[in-house]
């Protein structure tokens, strides 16, 4: 499995890409405002600098609802840097641009992902990515991994290329429940991919070997 990381937090990405098990970055409107990325220089900039962090695939959103926006605008982004993907989010326009960049060759995510259907119509566009959001889904007391089996069950009947993306990951048992189900790529924050590092038994054991080692 893939992993992901749900940031705009550059510090935090290269931390990512030097562990050496960063496959790629998501970004959205919130988490670019979240680091005071503002101005549409300021923000095409931001997605060349994480770019230029990482060696995989970078979601950069779209902001316009109208299929000639979303064209317009994702073209711009595609033409900022070879990785980076064009997001878009699932309404019926975003459906549209979809099937239009993929006959083109440009890849996208298809966002705001809740049901098994919409995950279907993203397929059926050309999708390169699909992201349900399990936790949102949690959130609401609904089960985001049953969606999960759900689209990979679909996906696999029919032999849809569409990568799942789990989005909206909240701790390390989404990303462990993930990769049994097999989605294809967990999108991340950096706290729940460092937490799949923590054992006490790890911790207690090297205690005692470098203990050891001294007598
Ligand atoms: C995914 O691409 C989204 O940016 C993200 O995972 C949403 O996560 P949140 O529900 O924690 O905002």
């Amino acid at each position: 499995m893939k992993f992901f990381i749900d940031t705009a937090n550059l510090a935090q990405i290269k931390e990512a890409q030097d562990l050496g098990v960063l496959d790629g970055v998501t970004t959205n409107p919130s988490l670019m405002a979240k680091e005071g990325i503002k101005g549409e220089g300021a923000i095409l900039k931001h997605y060349v600098d994480i770019c230029n962090i990482v060696t995989g695939d970078v979601s950069a959103e779209v902001i316009a609802t109208d299929f000639d926006g979303m064209v317009r605008e994702g073209e711009a982004l595609a033409e900022l840097h070879e990785r980076i993907v064009v997001k878009i989010p699932m309404i019926k326009e975003g459906v549209k641009a979809i099937k239009y960049f993929s006959e083109k060759g440009i890849k996208t995510n298809c966002t705001l992902v809740f049901s098994a259907g919409q995950a279907l119509l993203a397929a059926k566009a050309g999708a390169t990515y699909v992201s349900p959001f399990i936790g949102r889904l949690d959130d609401v007391s609904t089960d985001g991994l049953k969606l999960i089996e759900d689209i990979r069950i679909i996906y696999d009947n029919f032999g849809y290329e569409t990568q799942i993306l789990a989005a909206s990951v909240r701790h390390p048992m989404h990303i462990i429940e993930c990769a049994k189900i097999g989605a294809d790529v967990a999108t991340c924050p950096l706290s729940a991919i460092t937490a799949l590092l923590k054992h006490p038994l790890t911790d207690s054991g090297l205690a005692q070997f470098l203990a050891d080692a001294k007598k």
